[in-house]
């Protein structure tokens, strides 16, 4: 089954008669879990009308580079850097010739410019003018310069020719859509991750926790499976969905979490600690529900393990990557981290108002012993592809 869940796709829709087959490709997007916003371009407009892309994808479609309106609700910029890949099916002749020269006289082929996520086309002409050096030397140009091509099939054409230059049907595309994300990266690799808050019971109904939603472990998680992992996600209590092809293992304190990690750390490969887990807990837990009798209570705590140190310390430890949320001076404290814990890798972020725990966007900073790198603000889910393939490199020559 074609899985595109958690994924932001551009679909771009330029002018060819197939553009009635983009439709159903839309569809096939859809039903895979993407969320798909349409590019229409003024060609593709003389196919199919923006209110049937509009209706099927639940979004408005986008067609104007100026447009005021438009812009204000999202511009250009923010399209482009919305978008986990770009498709442009069928990216017509005159398409191709544009994109290869990095033309910006409309939306699609300067969101294509503006983008740094994958961009593919799905080409579809009549089979002379795909033979026509002219557009094969567009063809190698897009190649060079990363872009990645769908086809074209052959067979019967609408002109009545026979030969290449038919796009590829919504089935294929939509498949060849999500093998962009499955890199492969992590095949056959085990993953111990770990995520959310942890929770630290002061009675049967009240506990201690932190405003950790969990979000980056399961994106991380999600990349992890993608990249072809066999991943096993030991999670806090959250609001969210299990990824596709995750095991998840559901616990609530420090403790329950020490124990399942434990479990299985010694037989995994990488282990990735983004819980938020409590440092303390409470040292008694009432039995009962504590009455509101007394002006103040006191609630003594006690430390909890840590589990990230007690995996980095194994005989056998496997490649061990912490987080670091901190409010201040990140690099040093990271750095101090990545020592004291004994771990391969580190990744830190800012934590404050606004800032990470609840928000569906992120940044972090990834260091090694001997290296650094930034991972610029993006979508948990862009960073959690991005983390997973740092870490993939970094595994691989460590090992
Ligand atoms: O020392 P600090 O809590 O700042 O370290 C954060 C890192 O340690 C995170 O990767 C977190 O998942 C992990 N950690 C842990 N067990 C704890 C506390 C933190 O695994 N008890």
């Amino acid at each position: 089954m074609i899985n595109l869940s958690n994924k932001q796709i551009i679909l771009g829709v330029s002018g060819s008669i197939a553009a009635y087959k983009s439709a159903e490709l839309l569809r096939r997007l859809k039903e895979a879990g993407a969320n798909v916003r349409v590019v229409l371009t003024t060609g593709g407009a003389e196919f199919v009308t923006a209110l049937t892309f509009q209706a099927l994808s639940g979004n408005p479609v986008h067609s104007e580079l100026l447009d005021t309106k438009a812009e204000a609700a999202m511009g250009h910029i923010e399209l482009a850097r919305w978008a986990d890949c770009v498709i442009v099916a069928p990216a017509s002749a005159n398409f191709i010739a544009r994109l290869a020269q990095g033309e910006t006289g409309d939306l699609l082929s300067t969101l294509c410019l503006a983008t740094a996520a994958p961009v593919a086309i799905a080409p579809a002409m009549n089979q002379q003018m795909w033979a026509n050096a002219a557009t094969q030397k567009n063809i190698r140009l897009l190649d060079e310069n990363g872009v990645l091509q769908f086809g074209p099939g052959e067979g019967n054409q609408a002109c009545g020719d026979i030969g290449p230059g038919r796009m590829l049907e919504a089935e294929q595309i939509a498949q060849l859509t999500a093998d962009i994300f499955h890199t492969g990266s992590l095949a056959g690799r085990t993953l111990l991750i770990t995520a959310g808050p942890t929770q630290e019971a002061i009675d049967p109904v009240r506990f201690l926790s932190n405003r950790s939603s969990g979000k980056m472990g399961y994106a991380i998680a999600q990349a992890a499976a993608e990249a072809g992992a066999i991943v096993t996600l030991v999670s806090g209590p959250t609001a969210l969905n299990t990824p596709p092809h995750v095991d998840r293992i559901n616990v609530r304190s420090a403790q329950q979490m020490h124990d399942a990690v434990m479990q299985h750390a010694d037989k995994c490969d990488i282990f990735i600690s983004t819980a938020a887990v409590a440092d303390y807990r409470p040292v008694h837990t009432a039995d009962q529900k504590i009455k509101k009798t007394q002006n103040t209570i006191t609630l003594e705590l006690q430390k909890n393990p840590d589990i990230l140190t007690d995996v980095a310390h194994l005989e056998n430890a496997p490649f061990t990557v912490g987080f670091a949320a901190e409010t201040e001076n990140l690099e040093q404290h990271a750095r101090e981290k990545l020592q004291r814990k004994k771990l391969n890798m580190i990744a830190a972020n800012l934590v404050g108002e606004g800032l990470a725990f609840e928000n569906d966007e992120n940044a972090l900073l990834v260091l090694t012993a001997n290296t650094k790198q930034q991972l610029t603000l993006t979508s948990k889910f862009a960073l959690g592809r991005e983390l997973i393939e740092v870490i993939a490199r970094h595994y691989q020559a460590a090992s």
